[in-house]
């Protein structure tokens, strides 16, 4: 039997709190999986008294969490304290000096320190595992870290933001406006404090980084992710989308094209038949595409208590099922210290089909004026429509004109809307959403 866990905890929100509950719950369940004792000792919090429905008398409380992450009360680190810097940065980095394990949900702190801190833990033989921090319950990190060996993975791509699926599939099953279902989204505690990190998409891009490091074997590299939210996303898509046999998704890419890497988060229509359109309200899924497996689709509850305290659980198993003195797995799949340097593919080296939906005055000759800077870049439409205003449109004189170009790059598109809004023919700023059929 391995060495009893004495655990830490810092953060007791939605998800810490379930983490404790449920370690009462499933103590039994858990020492006989794990074959060793292993128990809650310390906690911290920012409100020691706030109501929280779960029991602390027999906990160690602990005002700061980075005395909690040091002392020696504990041998293992739970940090749930969320931020990428900050009392979550230094708590984790004093744990892992300290030589505690660390377990952590926190995707901004990994997209961002991910690299240097799995170096500290693997220099000193200890376990960092994040996979909560990534699609909630859903044990993408896992499988990706240690069930693809001998596997090349060409393309990961995901649901990862709950919020932005609910909005999404709010917005075309009850026909609510974007704000509406956001608000809905707040009132039900699906989004972020800040619900800008949501539905501007960088929540996905923090989650992205991470898949994208274990997948292809380079360091994370957040500010290569083009990123693109879904606050512009109308009605009038949704519907079009829908004629079109498409669903609108926010979805986070990584491809290995020829040139490197590429990385983005934005709107994607893709088909209505795939199986990441299925996917609905705060489900989110990641597909994985290998040589040996083809594409493996994995879905499941993507934010909330208990799906979260699942993934937290697991790691906390899993250190305690490693024996001492054994040479633990590294953070990311390889030791971090051969980490390959991040590539960024070529930029704009995306092509696709793309919807392109324009607010044009209404008058003689836009129609041409469109269709001709179109041809002038050799892109091909495969129909252009007028459809009713977007609800975001106010003037009585402005028309919704939509467009489906068939296969383009989008360095020649956006040749062709920057050709087209300097023809004075726009009202607003041209909204393009990609759209995909590899799924
Ligand atoms: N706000 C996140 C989401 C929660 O909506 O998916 C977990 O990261």
């Amino acid at each position: 039997m391995s060495e009893a866990l004495r655990i830490g905890i810092a953060g007791l929100g939605t998800v810490g709190s379930a983490v404790v509950r449920l370690f009462v719950e499933k103590a039994e369940m858990l020492i006989r999986q794990c074959r060793c004792p292993l128990q809650i000792v310390a906690v911290s919090a920012r409100h020691r008294r706030r109501e929280r429905n779960i029991n602390l008398d027999s906990f160690i409380w602990y005002d700061n969490p980075e005395e909690l992450a040091a002392s020696a009360d504990i041998n293992v680190f739970i940090e749930l304290i969320g931020g990428e810097s900050g009392s979550a940065y230094r708590a984790v980095k004093l744990a892992l000096e300290a030589g505690r394990h660390v377990v952590t949900a926190n995707k901004a702190l990994l997209a961002h320190h991910g690299v240097e801190l799995a170096q500290l833990a693997e220099s000193k033989g200890l376990l960092l595992n994040f996979e909560a921090a990534v699609a909630g319950g859903i044990p993408v990190i896992k499988i990706l870290r240690e069930s693809l060996s001998g596997s090349k993975t060409s393309r990961v791509y995901g649901i990862l933001n709950g919020t932005c699926n609910y909005i999404l599939t709010q917005m075309e099953e009850k026909e609510l406006s974007f704000q509406e279902c956001l608000k809905n989204a707040q009132d039900l505690g699906y989004a972020e404090a800040d619900p800008s990190f949501d539905i501007e998409g960088n929540d996905t891009a923090h989650k992205l980084a991470l898949l994208t490091s274990l997948a292809f074997g380079t360091v994370i590299s957040l500010d290569n992710i083009y990123v693109e939210g879904i606050r512009n996303i109308s009605l009038v898509d949704i519907r079009t989308a829908d004629e079109l046999g498409c669903r609108i998704k926010l979805l986070g890419v990584a491809v290995k094209t020829n040139t490197g890497i590429e990385q983005r988060v934005h709107p994607i229509m893709v088909p209505t038949s795939s199986a990441i359109a299925q996917v609905k309200g705060v489900t989110n899924a990641v597909a994985i595409e290998t040589d040996l497996l083809g594409e493996l689709f994995l879905s499941g509850a993507g934010a909330g208590g208990n799906a979260t305290a699942s993934a937290v659980i697991a790691d906390i198993a899993d250190i305690a099922k490693s024996h001492p003195g054994f040479q633990h797995g590294p953070v990311f799949g390889i030791p971090a210290n051969t980490l390959k340097p991040y590539t960024k593919s070529k930029t704009r080296a995306h092509t696709g089909g793309y919807f392109i939906r324009l607010s044009v005055q209404d008058r003689i000759g836009t129609f041409s004026s469109l269709t001709k800077r179109m041809a002038e870049n050799d892109i091909s439409l495969e129909s252009i429509v007028q459809r009713p205003a977007a609800e975001t449109q106010t003037m009585h004189e402005s028309k919704t004109v939509v467009l489906i170009t068939h296969q383009t790059t989008e360095a020649t598109l956006r040749k062709a809307l920057t050709a087209i809004t300097q023809d004075g023919n726009l009202i607003d700023k041209a909204q393009m959403i990609r759209i995909e059929r590899y799924c």
